[in-house]
């Protein structure tokens, strides 16, 4: 192989790479938003998820982003507090992998506990719309649809 050809399959890999990686893990991460002071964090007592965002979030995403659903709302209100939908519609995830990631949002993001039963509703709505996806690229195939 001559240095030329090398070149051009390095290229290539990383051009394959970067298609299959759907879910952005390779590319550079966005900026992470600046966290907004525990936004999310229930206040004692509380019994509902709150029904608006903090106001200096920095997306303008609506509950109308997420794909309607039962807890839609509440897993809007919860998650969009510190970053767009975007994000979460980009992953595809077993409901333990998205446990896995709700929790990760609570230690490392300092995302507020809810109580079981609203994040076993989150979980469930989560994992019903943003389910783990088959390999390639089949799930954006429009006449794979039914
Ligand atoms: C208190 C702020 C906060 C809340 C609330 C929050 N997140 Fe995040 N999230 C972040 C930050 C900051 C990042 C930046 C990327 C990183 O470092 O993981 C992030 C990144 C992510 C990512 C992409 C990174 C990854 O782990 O692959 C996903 C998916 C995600 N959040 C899902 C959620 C879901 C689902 C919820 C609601 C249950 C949620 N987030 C609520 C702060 C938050």
């Amino acid at each position: 192989m001559t240095l030329t050809h090398t070149i051009a399959v390095a290229i290539a890999c990383a051009a394959v790479a970067l298609m299959i990686d759907r879910a952005a893990g390779l590319r550079p991460a966005p900026t992470p938003p600046p966290c907004v002071a525990n936004a999310a964090a229930p206040s004692p007592g509380r019994a509902k998820a709150p029904r608006s965002l903090p106001a200096n979030v920095k997306h303008e995403d609506t509950v109308a982003d997420l794909p309607p659903g039962k807890g839609q709302d509440e897993t809007f209100y919860a998650c969009a507090a510190c970053h767009g939908v975007a994000l979460i519609k980009a992953q595809g995830l077993s409901r333990d992998m998205w446990d896995q990631s709700f929790q990760l949002m609570i230690d490392r993001h300092n995302m507020g506990k809810p109580d079981q039963a609203e994040r076993d509703l989150i979980l469930d709505y989560l994992f019903a719309n943003f389910p783990p996806r088959r390999r390639g690229r089949g799930d954006d195939n429009p006449f794979l649809k039914p």
